[in-house]
């Protein structure tokens, strides 16, 4: 199905739900054991395979618009430098020097020729090729060559740059992993916004029980009663399950007034938020005339890293814009605080012994979905 089409069924479907009183359903509900959360054993297995063997958002492609631009990330436990050299192609690689290890670019983002070693000053190409070392003598044949920085597999889609990070061998097929949400990415237009403001949230808990706060709306109009509850349709939503990742479609409230007068695909946008999850922590939540990238990060046992680009069509010039998208930053950061309060709740619950199981439910469909791939790449039964 196209994916005008599947917006046109979507809108559908939840017009047939309005009047029906039903609403997006699993056919069980799935019991996940809280030692998913707190087994170390557990996290270093995600660390290993969920964040090293599968491309994690590091970047919008704006970041990077002229040779010479880069940005490192330095969040994955793996420090990565990301660059587009002079030839126009985007470029990873592990930000450590080859001689002893140090960090070769410190800066967050940039513009340079060659990255120099704070340690002893080794000199690398934006290409990642070891261009120099001061008195070189001392290091009698050192191959040149083979001392380049390490690369990462790096990908420039949807205006997204998308890096694994691990240089192991295994290559990637990005165009078959990202094929089940390639049309409507595509359709976004992403490489063509700017960012509007970008920020990182060091927060205490447990990354999937902040990952899970975007996988469901069945909490809305609870946790969110006085912010977000009041533009949507409560615990209404279609999940579409594009394996290993999924398309959630939260309706606007106002959708009901399609009913009477008959919907095209058109209408899909202006009526629905949408959260794509991209296994394993990428998220792009499309809002009626903007769009939020966001992905999540174990730093710790009990904390992880919130890193969000808010993404407009075209820059904000003009005062009435500018107020316009301040009003839009500040009404998302709090409906995100909301959530990540509530995950710090659980998080200091998690070792009382209260709950051996957490019960997702069948409107939890985010939850049982992402839990499925991830238990499938963790006994290697999913690889990209
Ligand atoms: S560690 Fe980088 S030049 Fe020595
Ligand atoms: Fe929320």
């Amino acid at each position: 199905m196209n994916n005008s089409d599947e917006e046109l069924n979507i809108i559908n479907t939840v017009l047939g739900f309005c009047e029906s009183g039903d609403t997006h359903l699993e056919p069980e509900t799935m019991l996940n054991p809280v030692t998913h959360y707190t087994d170390p054993d557990r996290l270093n297995q995600e660390i290993e395979t969920l964040f090293r063997k599968f491309p994690i958002i590091v970047g919008h492609a704006g970041q990077l618009k002229d040779a010479g631009q880069f940005f490192t990330h330095n969040d994955t436990g793996i420090p990565i430098l990301v660059t587009r050299d002079k030839t126009g192609k985007v470029n990873a690689f592990v930000n450590v020097c080859r001689h002893r290890g140090a960090i070769v670019e410190t800066e967050a983002c940039g513009k340079a020729n060659t990255f120099s070693c704070p340690y002893h000053g080794w000199t690398y190409g934006l290409d990642g090729n070891l261009r120099g070392l001061r008195q070189s003598e001392g290091f009698g044949r050192l191959e040149k060559a083979s001392h380049g920085l390490v690369e990462l597999p790096v990908f420039e889609r949807f205006g997204l740059i998308w890096v694994r990070p691990s240089p192991a061998e295994e290559t990637i097929d990005i165009e078959a992993w990202l094929a089940p949400m390639a049309e409507q990415l595509g359709s976004l237009n992403i490489e063509s916004h700017t960012i509007y403001r970008e920020w990182s949230l060091h927060r205490n808990m447990h990354w999937r029980i902040a990952l899970e706060g975007f996988q469901e709306n069945y909490h809305f109009c609870s946790a969110h009663q006085h912010t977000a509850c009041s533009s949507y349709l409560d615990n209404q939503s279609i999940f579409l399950n594009k394996y290993p990742h999924f398309r959630h479609a939260v309706p606007i409230s106002k959708i009901s007034d399609l009913a009477e007068k008959g919907a095209t695909p058109e209408d899909y946008r202006p009526n629905f938020m949408t959260q794509n999850y991209m296994f394993p922590c990428n998220f792009v939540q499309v809002m009626v005339d903007h769009v939020y990238v966001h992905t999540i990060i174990p730093t710790g046992q009990n904390t992880c890293v919130f890193k969000c680009m808010m993404l407009i069509p075209e820059p904000a010039v003009s005062e009435k814009a500018k107020k316009y998208w301040e009003a839009n930053y500040n009404v998302v950061q709090k409906v995100f605080g909301e959530d990540f309060e509530i995950g710090e709740s659980i998080q200091r619950g998690l070792s009382t012994g209260a709950n051996t199981n957490f019960t997702f439910g069948r409107y939890e469909a985010g939850l049982q979905l992402a839990q499925t791939a991830m238990d499938d790449a963790l006994e290697g039964k999913l690889s990209c």
